[in-house]
């Protein structure tokens, strides 16, 4: 639905408070004064450098209001009314003055008056930030990012010399690529492509949108090279992901995404990134940690606008990274509030989003999980990615040894409860300082022994709740070629993967 759509639903519902949350002003009031005229509604807007503007009307003597009296501007609403019409006011950034007790007690009298005066209020605003005493009184409407057939309009408007603008699936590129801005953002973004290279290229809308999410601090895009092949092991897991977003599969069913569940270092953010690669979707990072950190009451409110974006941009990968810090306090004590509510809005957004969009969440301290995230229709499938086996082990060495340009015949050092991360670095460390793999080995302290304890409770916790990221099936500790002392085996000895 429309911005106009759902205001006129609300209107003639009779909510007399609506607040719009919108990062589009100009658009939104576009849209709303269209929409008024159709209807034949009175339009009046505020906002605190121009004062209020009757739209359509010019100034009328007897309403006018100075600038910069946010009451006043409320008060004029009484004088638009008239016994048949409907009157709108449109109050723009208002969520700076609701701080005010004046003001929300005028909001108060304004919206209740409204019922009988048909008269409302409409707060635009790019955050939804309505006082506890007047929460009741607001509806709450959500400005949408573009639709794709919207940026096809856009796109249309602005390249309209022959040869700027490309058909069939080069204009797809370029709508894919536009996904995700807002009207503006997206008409900027074209003019420039075509000033760079005399026609609408996906790589410039890529790069721009890349920045304007770096911007928002809300998500970050991927763009990388990496493919499956780059990770060793994790086959169970890789098949599975790409099985769930194969191209052509039933539309009806869609893949909602993974939650990952190991130890620092084995793979969970790199499988994400490649994901996005090898299935041609863009990945998005979404970081918990810079989202909670922001004004309280914020961060709920952040997280859903990051999750929009997201909704805009499908199809797509996006990566909740170091997901527990969204629980930090969930049901604890100390300021859970925030938290609380967050991972609610992520919850919510995980078992409800219709979009096409894969999110693949991580975690490495269950402790930190509630029971409900596991809940069955959250998450198509938890996985564990324990340290890799033996076999995992070579592949990986090969692939850095390889990687690092190493010399392959060298003795590699014994590296049974090593990550991924670790052969990485060491094999990093042995080109870095031009020496042999074996003294590399001596500067890597491996997680499972910093922090052994942590690695051995999230192994018993998985057994047996999670599927294993390696091997078909259901993740048990002998399954894996762990024996429960796990460094009571000889050292050297090949797991019995
Ligand atoms: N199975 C693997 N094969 C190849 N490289 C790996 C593998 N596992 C991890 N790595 C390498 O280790 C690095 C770190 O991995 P990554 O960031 O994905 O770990 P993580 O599981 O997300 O850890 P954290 O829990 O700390 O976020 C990556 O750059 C990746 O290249
Ligand atoms: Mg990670």
């Amino acid at each position: 639905m429309t911005l106009a759509e759902r205001l006129a639903e609300y209107v003639r519902a009779a909510f007399t408070g609506l607040w719009i949350q919108s990062y589009e002003h100009d658009d939104a009031i576009a849209e709303i004064a269209r929409l008024c005229r159709e209807q034949g509604w009175n339009l009046a807007t505020w906002d605190i450098d121009r004062g209020l503007n009757l739209v359509g009307r010019g100034s009328e003597p007897g309403t006018a209001v100075s600038a910069g009296d946010p009451l006043a501007a409320i008060r004029a609403l009484g004088a638009m009314a008239n016994p048949e019409g409907t009157s709108l006011l449109v109050l723009r950034n208002y969520h700076r003055f609701t701080s005010n007790v004046e003001v929300i007690q005028a909001l108060d009298s304004a919206i209740a008056a409204g019922r009988t005066a048909r008269t409302f209020v409409v707060v635009l605003a790019p955050v939804v930030q309505i006082p506890v005493e007047l929460e009741r009184q607001f509806a709450v409407i959500e400005h949408d990012l573009p639709a794709r057939d919207q940026i096809g309009t856009i796109a249309r408007g602005v390249a309209t010399e022959p040869g700027e603008l490309p058909d069939g699936d080069g204009l797809d590129a370029v709508l894919d690529a536009a996904a995700g801005l807002t009207r503006v953002e997206a008409e900027n973004a074209f003019s420039l492509s075509l000033v760079r290279h005399g026609r609408l290229a996906p790589e410039v809308l890529w790069d721009l949108k890349a920045q304007s999410l770096r911007k928002s601090g809300l998500l970050t895009l991927h763009r990388g090279g990496e493919t499956f092949a780059d990770l060793g092991g994790l086959d169970a897991l890789k098949s599975f992901c790409t099985r769930a977003l194969r191209p052509g599969r039933r539309s009806d069913v869609r893949a909602r995404g993974v939650l990952l569940l190991g130890p620092p270092g084995t793979g969970k953010s790199a499988i994400a990134k490649a994901l996005g690669h090898e299935t041609g979707r863009p990945t998005l990072f979404l970081d918990v940690g810079s989202l909670m950190g922001s004004l309280i009451g914020q961060s709920e409110e952040r997280t859903r606008q990051a999750l929009r974006i997201a909704d805009a941009m499908a199809p797509c990968v996006v990566l909740i990274d170091e997901l527990e810090k969204a629980l930090s306090g969930v049901g604890g004590s100390g300021d859970s509030g925030v938290s609380t509510r967050m991972f609610g809005t992520l919850l919510t957004y995980l078992s409800d989003h219709e979009s096409d969009v894969f999110v693949v969440a991580s975690a490495n301290d269950i402790s930190r999980l509630p029971a409900e995230l596991s809940r069955a229709e959250r998450f198509d499938a938890i996985y564990f990615l324990d340290l890799p086996g033996f076999q995992q082990r070579e592949q990986i060495w090969s692939m850095y040894v390889r990687r690092f340009g190493l010399d392959p015949d060298q003795r590699r050092p014994e590296s049974r409860d090593w990550t991924g991360a670790e052969i990485r670095s060491c094999c990093r460390l042995a080109a870095l300082l031009d020496v042999p793999l074996i003294e590399a080995a001596t500067n890597i302290v491996p997680v499972a022994v910093t922090a052994g304890e942590s690695v051995e409770k999230l192994r018993q916790w998985a057994a047996g709740r999670c599927l294993s990221a390696d091997r078909p099936g259901v993740y048990s500790r002998e399954g894996n070629g762990m024996p429960r002392s796990g460094r009571s085996v000889h050292r050297g000895e090949p797991n019995a993967n």
